[in-house]
């Protein structure tokens, strides 16, 4: 079976509020994203790595991807949502995918993914027909809130996890899921699978796999790589 990694990267990063997309800012000396191409690019099984990217993207090509020129395809068909520029880029690449072909959805944003997380995730999924997630339980007290910002409830944690990606989908089954409306609700690739009524696995992950959304995500991220497991 083909493995895909698909790398959304067309997001403006607009909680980091940085000049540049969080995506090519530097971490360790190397745009974000060249971090997250690397891992897939030196897994041996994964054949492909597809980067979406957004269609007014004025930094991609301002890096060398020489690297990973044998893996490598970008798309500059990004759109509105995180959910529409992974279903652009799964309509892109749909004509050479067999739908029992696995698709690695995987945020650009998160450039600490381990090796021995993603092989865990492809070794626990390898036979399932449908897919997973890595995921890590929830660490906090949950609460929810009420109108006033008043605790209604302490949610148990038991049993609760906290979803990452890479989101390991078969292709036909990824494909259906996202074909429909993408409201507010489809915040992952998890999320619309369930709505078809399968049960995506959880695969234990790492919290070092963190994304970048604050700049204090992108300090931590620097000490995670500068301190390999
Ligand atoms: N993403 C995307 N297309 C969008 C929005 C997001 O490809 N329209 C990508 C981002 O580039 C990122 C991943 O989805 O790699 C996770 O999204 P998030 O962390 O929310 O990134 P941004 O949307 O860029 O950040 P923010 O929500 O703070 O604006
Ligand atoms: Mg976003």
């Amino acid at each position: 079976e083909q493995r895909i990694a698909l790398l959304p990267a067309a997001g403006s990063g607009s909680r980091m509020a940085s000049a540049i997309p969080k995506q090519y800012l530097p971490l360790a000396g190397q745009p974000v994203l060249r971090h997250t191409v690397q891992a897939f690019m030196i897994h041996p099984a994964i054949d492909r790595i597809v980067v979406v990217i957004s269609p007014e993207d004025e930094w991609f090509d301002e890096y060398d991807w020489q690297f990973a020129q044998s893996k490598l395809t970008v798309l500059r068909c990004g759109g509105a949502s995180r959910a529409e520029s992974v279903r652009n880029g799964l309509q892109a690449i749909a004509p050479v995918m067999a739908d029992s072909s696995w698709v690695l959805v995987h945020d650009a944003a998160r450039p600490c993914l381990a090796q021995a997380d993603l092989s865990r995730l492809l070794q626990t999924l390898a036979d399932d027909p449908v897919g997973g997630i890595l995921a890590v339980p929830v660490a906090d007290t949950l609460k929810r809130a009420g109108e006033g910002q008043q605790v209604v409830e302490t949610v148990p944690r038991d049993g609760m996890w906290q979803a990452q990606t890479p989101q390991m989908f078969r292709h036909g089954v990824l494909s259906k899921a996202l074909s429909g409306e993408l409201d507010a609700g489809v915040t992952d690739e998890a999320s619309a699978i369930e709505r078809l009524g399968y049960a995506p696995r959880l695969v234990a992950g790492s919290a070092r796999n963190l994304k970048i959304t604050f700049p204090a995500d992108l300090a931590l991220a620097e000490w995670i790589i500068a301190h390999p497991a």
